[in-house]
């Protein structure tokens, strides 16, 4: 039989070449390709002899059986993977090392194993004795989980087709397993690619619903595998500073739900506590009266969420001044700066930017353009915002501010937090309701809201471009040039 020839694996995207090189013509990663064994070793000229086999087609009215979806008894999961698990489908959780994406899992499976369906824990990293340990820290040794510590696909597989079949199966992690069918070493992109679709085959054939857990690289990627990911149903990132308690679960793929919710939730001593309502806890150490700081009204998928907004802009001593920002896009950020410069007379050139997102959140709203301006002027001009006032609109090329959806809910939810008014775009006071119990400003250019916060500020000793009087209250860098 001939001998199937080698196959060069890019180990970050999964492209196969024959022979080896330095550089992947696919993703363009350097000395990523590692020579693997092929996906199977019979020859192509045996397999192909099989004809095939006609199959019934079948209806889109056809009946689904039975309520497809289990809620998992924790509301922030549930309501990242839209409402449940789905029967027979397939979830990939993704986060760094040491997050707490095992203390999700352990969490959501005694959840469910409690309420009285099989649930089956499989850890390919960590021995039993680690398992329930963490389960005994957590309170939840009692949960009746059925608990192993494998890492062969075959031996998973013809365990759990036995007896009922579990509603839920977490394999931590996908990088551990390894299947008979391939000949690479575990955690290579063919042994994980193959152990994924035997799990997913199965998932599919039984009705069980799989979660995967992935191990994420250093740039923030899935390791491995991207094509996992398009093979998995979901993609869930569980996301969080380090030093933070925060941890935010965010979809970011989802056949059966939408991508734009996120979980809240905190690590405590006890394990992962649900944060039902963000804001507060978004908002909770807010520094009170000090200039850079705006709060924006902003909305995660359904949910309104109030958080801080920082902003430090700071006399530069650097050729090409800095631009650093932690939560938002940077080109979005570059964006704002360049209206500010060219139609309000707000000279930054000389100045190093730096804005962060408090509590490790992620904004991608364009409504958050408003807050962020705010924030950046108040920083410049040293001139404190008010803290009762929350922002939000977004802002056009042109310096205009332009109207975003749901007012009404935001106005609410800062209504409920306490907020007294809120800054927002002229042409979205229609939409807020009467009864929103709070100040409304609107504002329809950028232009004066940056002379409303420079009036009220005592500015700062300036940058290198700045000649102006630190007397003056509007100084030189806020006024129009006019002509
Ligand atoms: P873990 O779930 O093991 O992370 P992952 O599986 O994503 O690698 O979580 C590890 C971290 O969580 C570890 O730093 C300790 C912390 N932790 C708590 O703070 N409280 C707890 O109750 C538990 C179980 C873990
Ligand atoms: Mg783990």
């Amino acid at each position: 039989m001939a001998k199937a020839s080698p196959s060069f694996v890019c180990q970050n995207c999964g492209a196969t070449y024959n022979r080896w090189q330095g550089k992947c013509e696919s993703c363009g990663e350097w000395n990523t390709l590692v020579e693997e064994a092929g996906d199977s070793a019979v020859p192509v000229s045996i397999r192909a002899k099989r004809r095939g086999r006609p199959f019934k087609l079948e209806s889109l009215a056809g009946k689904s059986v039975d309520a497809p979806r289990l809620p998992s008894g924790m509301a922030e999961l549930d309501r990242v993977t839209g409402g449940g698990f789905v029967r027979g489908s397939v979830l990939l959780v993704g986060g760094d090392p040491g997050i707490g994406k095992s203390t999700l899992l352990t969490q959501a499976t005694s959840l469910m194993a409690r309420s009285g369906h099989r649930a089956v824990y499989i850890s390919g990293e960590e021995a039993v004795a680690q398992v329930r340990l963490r389960a005994e820290r957590l309170g939840l040794a009692s949960a009746p989980v059925e608990l192993a510590a494998e890492t062969s696909v075959e031996d998973i597989i013809a365990t759990l087709s036995e007896g009922a079949t579990p509603r839920l199966i977490v394999i931590d992690s996908i990088q551990t397993m390894w299947t008979d069918t391939v000949e690479s070493a575990p955690g290579t992109v063919t042994q994980v690619r193959a152990s994924a679709q035997a799990l997913i085959r199965f998932a599919k054939k039984s009705g069980a619903a799989i979660i995967l857990v992935g191990h994420v690289t250093k740039d923030g990627q899935i390791a491995g595998p991207r094509v996992v990911e398009h093979m998995v149903d979901a993609v869930l990132s569980f996301e969080g500073e380090g030093s933070q308690q925060f941890r935010i679960l965010r979809a970011v793929k989802n056949r059966f739900g939408p991508t734009d919710e996120i979980g809240v939730f905190e690590m405590t001593g006890l394990g992962l506590r649900e944060v039902a309502n963000p804001s507060e806890l978004f908002l909770s150490e807010r520094d009170l009266g000090s200039p850079g700081t705006a709060v924006f009204a902003g909305i995660e998928g359904t949910r309104p969420v109030l958080v801080e907004l920082q902003a430090l802009v700071a006399p530069t001593t650097l050729g090409t001044p800095r631009r650093a920002v932690v939560g938002w896009d940077s080109a979005r950020l570059s964006m704002v700066l360049a209206v500010l410069e060219a139609h309000c007379g707000v000279k930054l050139s000389g100045y190093d930017v730096y804005f962060n997102v408090a509590g490790g959140l992620r904004i991608n709203e364009p409504a958050a353009d408003l807050a962020a301006a705010a924030a950046l002027v108040s920083s410049l001009a040293n001139s404190p915002l008010p803290t009762d006032a929350v922002y939000f609109g977004e802002i056009s090329l042109s310096g205009a501010v332009r109207p975003v959806a749901q007012t009404a809910a935001r106005l609410k939810e800062a209504a409920k937090l306490g907020f007294a008014r809120a800054i927002l775009p002229e042409t979205a006071r229609g939409d807020a309701p009467s009864d929103a119990g709070m100040a409304l400003q609107t504002v329809g250019g950028l232009t004066s809201l940056v002379a409303d916060i420079a009036a009220r500020g005592t500015p700062r000793p300036a940058g290198r471009d700045s000649s102006s009087s630190e007397k003056n209250a509007t100084p030189a860098r806020f006024r129009r040039q006019e002509g």
